[in-house]
C-alpha cells in the first residue's frame, strides 16, 4: 500500500479565481487583451503614467468585495486543514493578487506576485494595508513623503516574493500541483520542472493543457470548481483510509 500524501505544494494562477468573476490574463477576453502589460504592469509604465496604473489597480481592488471564493478556493483551504490535522502540510503558492484564498480559509499562503490589498512606499519601502484607492497625491504614513505610494504588486521585470520559501517547500514535498495557470510566466512556470528534477511528482489541474503541460506526469482538465474539489476529496479520503 502506498504512503498517503502528507506534504503538498499547490501553485495557483488566475484560473482558480475565474469562476468567482476575477478576470484571467491571457484568455481570449483576459486582462492582457484589453491592456498592454507594459503600460500597467512594469516600473517603466508606472513612471510614464502613474495615474493610469493607479486606476488599473484601483478598479481591480474595488472589484474584490463583489467577488466570493469559489468551490476550488474552499477545497484547497479544507485540504490544508485536513492535512494539517493529520500532521501534514499544504503550502499554497499563488500568483494571484486577490484575497480569495485567505477568505476561503487558507492559512499557509505565499503571494509571490504581491497583494492588491496592500501598498508600498517607493521612498522608504514601508508596506501597509490598502483597502481604498491609491493616487499620486497619497502620502506615506511612515516617511510622510508624497508621490511614492504604489500597489504592492510584482510587475514584469521585478523579483517575485517568497522564492526561497516556495523552492524549499517544493523540494521537500510529496507532490507539486499546478492549478489554473497558463505556465507562461517565469519563475512560477519553472516550478514543475524544478519539482520533477528533484524527484517530486508534478500534477496539473487546469481548464485546458497549459504551455508546459508536457512536464506534468498527471493532469486533469476541466473547470477549477469541479476538478479541484474532486482531487482534494481524493487526497483527504486517501489520508483517512490508510
Ligand atoms: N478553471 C481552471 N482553469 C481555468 C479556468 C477555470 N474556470 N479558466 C481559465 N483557466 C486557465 C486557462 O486555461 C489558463 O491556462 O487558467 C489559466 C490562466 O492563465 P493566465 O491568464 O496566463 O493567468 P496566470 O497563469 O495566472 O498568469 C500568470 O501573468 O501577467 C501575469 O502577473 C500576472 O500572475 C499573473 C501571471
Amino acid at each position: 500500500m502506498s504512503k498517503p500524501l502528507s506534504n503538498i505544494v499547490v501553485l495557483t494562477g488566475s484560473g482558480v479565481s475565474a469562476e468567482s468573476g476575477v478576470a484571467t490574463f491571457r484568455d481570449k477576453d483576459g486582462i492582457w487583451a484589453k491592456y498592454d502589460y507594459r503600460d500597467v504592469a512594469t516600473p517603466e509604465g508606472f513612471a510614464a503614467d502613474p495615474v493610469l496604473v493607479h486606476s488599473f489597480y484601483n478598479d481591480r481592488r474595488r472589484n474584490l468585495p463583489a467577488v466570493e471564493p469559489n468551490a476550488a478556493h474552499l477545497a484547497l483551504a479544507e485540504l490544508e486543514a485536513g492535512l494539517t490535522a493529520r500532521g501534514g502540510r499544504l503550502t499554497l503558492v499563488t500568483q494571484n493578487v486577490d484575497d480569495l484564498h485567505e477568505r476561503a480559509g487558507s492559512k499557509n499562503t505565499l503571494h509571490m506576485h504581491g497583494e492588491l490589498k496592500k501598498s508600498t512606499c517607493m521612498h522608504c519601502g514601508d508596506v501597509c494595508d490598502c483597502v481604498s484607492d491609491l493616487s499620486i497625491a497619497d502620502t506615506c504614513s511612515v516617511c510622510k513623503r508624497e508621490g511614492g505610494m504604489r500597489p504592492y504588486v510584482v510587475w514584469f521585470g521585478e523579483m517575485p516574493r517568497f522564492m526561497d520559501e516556495a523552492m524549499d517547500a517544493i523540494l521537500a514535498a510529496d507532490l507539486f500541483v499546478s492549478i489554473g495557470t497558463s505556465g507562461a510566466v517565469y519563475p512560477a512556470a519553472g516550478f514543475a520542472g524544478e519539482a520533477r528534477n528533484a524527484g517530486v511528482p508534478a500534477m496539473e489541474l487546469n481548464l485546458e493543457p497549459s504551455e508546459n503541460a508536457w512536464i506534468f506526469e498527471n493532469s486533469r482538465y476541466g473547470p477549477a470548481t469541479q476538478v479541484v474539489p474532486q482531487w482534494a476529496a481524493e487526497i483527504l479520503s486517501q489520508s483517512l483510509s490508510q
